[in-house]
């Protein structure tokens, strides 16, 4: 197979979700039918529990889950999917954020008894970012939810993306009995704990079949008209070029517990969802049939065992063709590296790999050569664009408890941070530094792996700070100045870049008011923007 078949038959995405709202049942039911689990239950959920373990027993077991679930690649209906696994607690959103750079579109669950949810808003927030196709797969169809048009009303509304439902409910709760499917035209029938069995799909044409009466009775059959009657009257039909811009999410309904019209969004996706597209780079667009190889690193992770400093760097391979053994060019560091180990994921098994192609995610054994949003190429100097940095919502001061083990604490911050545990700002002069969190639990991860990876011991001390904000200007002595004036609320991010720590909502406000030459981004992608 050529290089452009290879690319025509991959999908690369993941399924995010609030957590609960069945972001793990679902990757499961996918990985049921492409063949890559044989029972249900197999796929662990990367939730952090809090129970019977310390948090910390249930962090490290966590990480031990996410090495294997990385990356999920199955086949189904002729097309590979790479299915990349996002963490399950909203700690750890920032590394969600990262993965969603690595793949092409994204399948995004929403739970009917709640709607729109807090992290959906900041999940969809990236996606539109960078415009990445979503499908929207409205699960727990069995429970008593939403009237299914004002959760419609309000996907448009709180994540500003027009939607187009492909498949409709016949009831809810109690009274769910099944979908009609609005692309096939085909009446899928539900009973409460069985899965979907083939016959009871029914090819409905016509809505005005009596048969429909006789399958749903009078009453819902009726209803499922007039409700039909109204989605196509007030969504236009699928357009698919603004499905792949991201200006139009297709929406299922079903219940993944039940298996029950995952199905058709599996179906679906394969006909629909975009193969490997290209990446934006500081020197223009790389197209994934570019002969030269290509990609970058999006995640890092740190082995398990604490004696070995040795990590993962997951490469999304972004043009080319990536070969095993063979010397290519670490950009940042100007270094020809080549991996003789590196692995793919096919059937949730590690396995070596000979040769990888665009779309594909592979792990390389890294002694500490990588960063997160490294570039690796065949030859050329370009790097990759649009790895991003948020502000983080928790800022503390890092705090040396054993001053006779400063350099592994230094040198323990610096992997972690590089690793994309949290994000670390210095402070000059004093060289203090700030560590910046998505979630409180991301400190305890720090303080813990510190200790036992490191041998460092530190404690953290709350700081008055509310939003890191990067900053940018047309006029460089404006810049500076403020700089000079805002000294001591003034870090540096890991790149050296200017960072104004603003100490509340009102400072944030009043600053931007009072300085309008200068740009205050709560994002690093600003950079991305400039290109
Ligand atoms: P997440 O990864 O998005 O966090 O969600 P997960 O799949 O773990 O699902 C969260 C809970 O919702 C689970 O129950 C799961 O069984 C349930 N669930 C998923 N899909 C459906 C559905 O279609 N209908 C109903 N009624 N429930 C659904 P749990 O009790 O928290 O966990 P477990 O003990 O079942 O694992």
């Amino acid at each position: 197979m050529g290089q452009q078949e290879e690319i025509a038959k991959r999908r690369t995405f993941a399924i995010i979700s609030h957590p609960d709202a069945g972001k793990t049942t679902l990757t499961e039911k996918f990985l049921l039918y492409g063949g890559a689990i044989q029972t249900a239950g197999a796929v662990k959920s990367n939730k952090i529990r809090k129970g019977a373990t310390s948090d910390f027993m249930e962090i490290e077991r966590q990480r031990g889950i996410s090495v294997t679930t990385s990356v999920m690649t199955f086949e189904y209906g002729g097309v590979l999917m790479n299915l990349l696994d996002t963490p399950g607690h909203k700690d750890f959103a920032e590394d969600t954020y990262r993965t969603l750079t690595a793949v092409d579109s994204v399948v995004l669950v929403i739970d009917s008894t709640k709607g729109v949810e807090a992290q959906t808003e900041r999940l969809m927030e990236v996606c539109r970012m960078r415009n990445t196709p979503v499908i929207v797969f409205i699960n727990k169809l069995d429970l008593e939810g939403r009237d299914p048009f004002s959760l419609l009303d309000e996907l448009e509304e709180k994540l500003s993306i027009k939607v187009r439902p492909l498949s409709w409910p016949i009831g809810v709760g109690a009274t769910f009995q099944g979908v009609y499917d609005l692309f096939d035209h085909d009446l899928r029938l539900f009973e409460a704990g069985k899965t979907r069995r083939e016959s009871a799909s029914e090819h409905i044409r016509d809505l005005a079949d009596p048969r429909l009466a006789q399958l749903l009775g009078e009453g819902p059959a009726d209803e499922l008209r007039s409700e039909v009657e109204l989605v196509n009257g007030v969504y236009d039909p699928l357009d698919l070029a603004a499905y792949r811009h991201g200006h139009v999410a297709p929406v299922f309904f079903g219940s993944a517990f039940n298996n029950f019209g995952v199905r058709e969004v599996l179906d679906t996706f394969v006909r629909i969802a975009p193969p490997p597209g290209p990446r934006e780079t500081d020197h223009g667009m790389v197209q994934p049939q570019d002969p030269e190889f290509s990609g970058f690193v999006f995640k890092i992770h740190a082995n398990l065992d604490p004696n070995h400093r040795d990590r993962v760097a997951f490469l999304r391979i972004c043009s080319g063709r990536f070969r095993r053994n063979v010397f290519y060019h670490h950009v940042r560091q100007d270094k020809q590296l080549r991996f003789a180990n590196p692995t793919s994921f096919l059937a949730a098994q590690k396995t070596l790999v000979e040769e990888a192609w665009p779309g594909d995610v592979i792990g390389l054994f890294d002694t500490g050569n990588f960063k997160i949003g490294d570039t690796l190429t065949e030859r050329s100097n370009f790097n990759f664009r649009g790895i991003p940095s948020f502000s983080p919502e928790l800022f503390r001061e890092l705090v040396n408890m054993d001053p006779m083990r400063s350099k592994q604490l230094e040198k323990g911050i610096r992997q972690l941070t590089e690793e994309g545990v949290a994000q670390l700002f210095t402070q000059q002069p004093g060289n203090k530094k700030v560590v910046g969190c998505v979630g409180e639990l991301q400190f305890d991860v720090i303080r813990y792996r510190l200790e036992h990876e490191y041998g460092a011991s530190c404690s953290f001390q709350a700081i008055q700070a509310h939003k890191a904000c990067w900053l940018t200007s047309d006029d460089e002595q404006a810049l500076q100045a403020f700089i000079r004036v805002k000294s001591t609320q003034i870090v540096q991010d890991k790149d050296g870049n200017p960072v104004f720590m603003a100490p509340s909502a009102y400072m944030l406000d009043l600053e931007r008011r009072n300085n309008p030459e200068i740009t205050f981004h709560l994002t690093n992608e600003f950079k991305t923007l400039q290109a």
